[in-house]
C-alpha cells in the first residue's frame, strides 16, 4: 500500500512508519517538525507542512495525488493536557483544524481510508474496573475534547462522502521499538522518572492515598510497538469495510499498573536505587484508568504482546543511548 503518515517524525508516528516500511509499504510523511525529529525516519520523504494552516489543503491534496496515496494515518496534533487547558482555542485550531484540512484534501484527492489517533482522554474521569468503548465520553480538558470532536468529524465525513475511518483511543503509551525511536519528550511518567534519576533524585509519586491497591494511581501502559501494530491492523481492515464505516477502538492491555509498581520496575531494570518520594496528588488525575480491550481483540484480531517490564527496559535503553549521543 501507499500510505501518508502525518506526524510521521513523531514518537508514535515513527514507529508506525518503520513497521510499514518493514512490510514493504511505500510511506510518505508530513510533519511540521516542531516536535518531530527527521532522524527517526531516515530515507522517508517528509513534507514539512502545518496542517492547521488552510493553505495546506491544496498542497496536501497534491501530495496525496502525486504519490497515489491509498490511506492516511493521522498523528500530527498537539498533545499536552496542561497546555490545552491554557490555550484551548489554539488546541482546537491545531487538532480539529488540522484534521479538517486533511479530510478536505482527502476528499478532493479521492483518498478514502483514514486511521485517526484518538485518546483515552475522551473518557474523562470514567469509573469502573475497565473502560469499554461505549462508556460515556465526557472529556475534562480541551485536549480530550479535541480528540472526541475529531472522532465525530471522521464519522461525519463517512456519512457525507464515504470516508472509512478507525479512531484508536490510546491509553498510556511508553517504551521504544529501538534506541533511535525513544520518547524524547519529558511529559509522561516513564520519561519523568528517568529525568529524576539522571539528576540523582528520587522519582516522584503524585499521591499515595488513592482508593487503589497500593494507594498510587493505576494506568494501562501499552508498549509503543504494540500500539504501532494496532495501526497496521486498523489500516488492513479498512479496505474490506463499506463506504462510510467508522469505528472506535481502545488500544491498551486491559491490565492496570500502579505508579509505585512502575517506579519499582524502573529501579530493578536500571539498577538505580533511589526510593520513591511521595508528593501531593496532581490536580485532575483519576485514580484508575484501564482499557477494556475485548472489542479490538474481537474485531481487529489485535492484542498487546509486551508488558511493563519490556516497556521500561526498552525505554531505559533508548534513554541511555540518547544520553550518550
Ligand atoms: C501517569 C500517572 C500521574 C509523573 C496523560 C493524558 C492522556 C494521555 C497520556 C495522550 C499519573 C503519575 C506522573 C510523575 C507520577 N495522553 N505521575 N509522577 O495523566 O495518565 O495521561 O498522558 O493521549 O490523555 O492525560 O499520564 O504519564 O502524565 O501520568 O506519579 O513524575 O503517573 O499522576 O497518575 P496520564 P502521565
Amino acid at each position: 500500500m501507499r500510505i501518508l503518515v502525518t506526524g510521521g517524525a513523531g514518537y508514535i508516528g515513527a514507529h508506525v512508519v518503520e513497521l510499514l516500511q518493514a512490510r514493504g509499504d511505500e510511506v510518505v510523511a508530513v510533519d511540521d517538525l516542531i516536535t518531530g525529529i527527521p532522524e527517526r525516519i531516515p530515507g522517508v520523504v517528509i513534507h514539512e507542512l502545518d496542517l492547521a494552516d488552510t493553505h495546506s489543503v491544496p498542497r496536501l491534496s497534491e501530495i496525496l495525488t502525486t504519490a497515489r496515496i491509498e490511506a492516511v494515518v493521522h498523528f500530527a496534533a498537539r498533545k499536552q493536557v496542561l497546555e490545552s487547558v491554557q490555550r484551548p482555542a489554539w488546541y482546537f485550531q491545531q487538532n480539529i483544524g488540522g484534521l479538517a484540512n486533511l479530510i478536505l484534501a482527502m476528499e478532493s484527492a479521492g483518498v478514502r481510508n483514514l486511521v485517526f489517533s484518538s485518546s483515552a482522554s475522551v473518557y474523562g474521569n470514567a469509573v469502573g474496573a475497565q473502560i469499554a468503548e461505549d462508556a460515556p465520553t465526557v472529556p475534562v480538558n480541551p485536549y480530550g475534547m479535541s480528540k472526541l470532536q475529531g472522532e465525530y468529524l471522521v464519522a461525519a465525513a463517512g456519512t457525507a462522502w464515504g470516508l472509512r475511518g478507525v479512531s484508536l483511543r490510546y491509553f498510556n503509551v511508553a517504551g521504544a521499538g529501538s534506541d533511535r525511536l525513544g520518547d524524547r519528550a519529558v511529559l509522561n511518567l516513564v520519561p519523568m522518572i528517568f529525568e529524576r534519576l539522571d539528576q540523582g533524585e528520587s522519582p516522584l509519586v503524585f499521591g499515595a492515598d488513592y482508593d487503589t491497591p497500593d494507594g498510587s494511581c493505576v494506568r494501562d501502559y501499552v508498549h509503543v510497538s504494540d500500539l504501532a501494530d494496532a495501526h497496521l491492523a486498523a489500516l488492513d481492515t479498512l479496505d474490506s469495510r463499506p463506504a462510510g464505516w467508522h469505528e472506535v477502538f481502545n488500544v491498551g492491555t486491559g491490565l492496570g499498573t500502579s505508579v509505585l509498581e512502575m517506579v519499582e520496575t524502573v529501579r530493578r531494570v536500571s539498577g538505580v536505587d533511589l526510593p520513591p518520594e511521595i508528593r501531593e496528588r496532581r490536580a485532575g488525575d483519576p485514580a484508575s484508568v484501564v482499557a477494556s480491550v475485548a472489542k479490538i481483540e474481537r474485531e481487529l484480531g489485535w492484542s498487546a504482546r509486551r508488558g511493563t517490564e519490556e516497556i521500561i527496559r526498552s525505554a531505559w535503553e533508548a534513554h541511555r543511548s540518547n544520553n550518550e549521543r
